[in-house]
């Protein structure tokens, strides 16, 4: 699993705060990353200890994970609702989110839209008065470079074709695609901005989440802190 910043400890503490919402009979979205990754550990151990719940996983890391700590899974496409979503982010100003450092974002924006109540799990390290984290773009494979062009020429970023690491070549997506990291400085207006990456031919899904979450988990040194919306 890739680390990122904040302490492994903080995350935890988000990440089982977040476990603790769940409750008999929910369907819950599986985020991807680090900090949900305890999330879905914490999960596996309340249903061991009879937490009757359903799990949407939102990549292969989050199926394997919640297979591995044994919670029952489903699929979006297999219930009527999703009562709660957790996930992690690489950076969040208000109620503004930018996601995709695993390259998960497409199926992530996809189960924690679809959520009653979507909860993110972070450390102090994601949090920001602006955006300024590069927002990574899922295009089809044969699109990068035409997508690269109409973002500089179009909105005024420049996208970095994300490499992988011990494979030669790009980082390839759960979904067969190819993630281009956007870097636009500051994100003075994130929901314009992700109209306008949208409006783009090629483009799949960006990292940009709008007004979609309605609580922030913070671990800290010795608590966790809540950002309600
Ligand atoms: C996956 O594509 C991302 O959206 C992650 O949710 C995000 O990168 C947060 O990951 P960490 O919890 O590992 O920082």
């Amino acid at each position: 699993m890739k680390t990122t910043g904040g302490s492994d400890d903080a995350k935890r503490r988000a990440g089982e705060r977040a476990a603790e919402e769940a409750t008999d009979g929910m369907v819950v979205g599986l985020g991807t990353g680090s900090t949900t990754a305890h999330a879905i550990r914490a999960l596996g151990r309340a249903v061991d200890s009879g937490l009757d719940i359903r799990g949407i996983p939102t990549s292969f890391q989050s199926r394997q994970l919640a297979i591995e700590a044994g919670i029952p899974l489903t699929a979006l496409d297999e219930v009527e609702t999703v009562h709660l979503a957790i996930d992690g982010t690489d950076q969040f100003a208000g109620r503004h989110l930018i996601k995709g450092g695993g390259a998960a974002h497409t199926r992530e924006k996809l189960v924690d839209s679809a959520a009653e109540r979507f909860v993110v799990v972070a450390d102090p390290s994601k949090q920001a008065e602006v955006l300024d984290h590069p927002v990574p773009v899922e295009v089809l494979p044969d699109a990068w470079t035409v997508v690269t062009e109409e973002i500089a020429a179009k909105v005024g970023g420049e996208a970095t074709l994300r490499e992988a690491e011990r494979k030669d070549g790009p980082v390839v997506t759960d979904n067969g695609n190819l993630v281009l990291d956007c870097d636009f400085d500051e994100v003075r207006d994130p929901a314009m901005l992700a109209l306008d990456l949208a409006a783009i031919p090629g483009v799949v899904e960006h990292g940009l989440f709008i007004n979609l979450v309605d609580t922030v988990y913070v671990g800290t040194d010795d608590g966790v802190e809540e950002h309600q919306f």
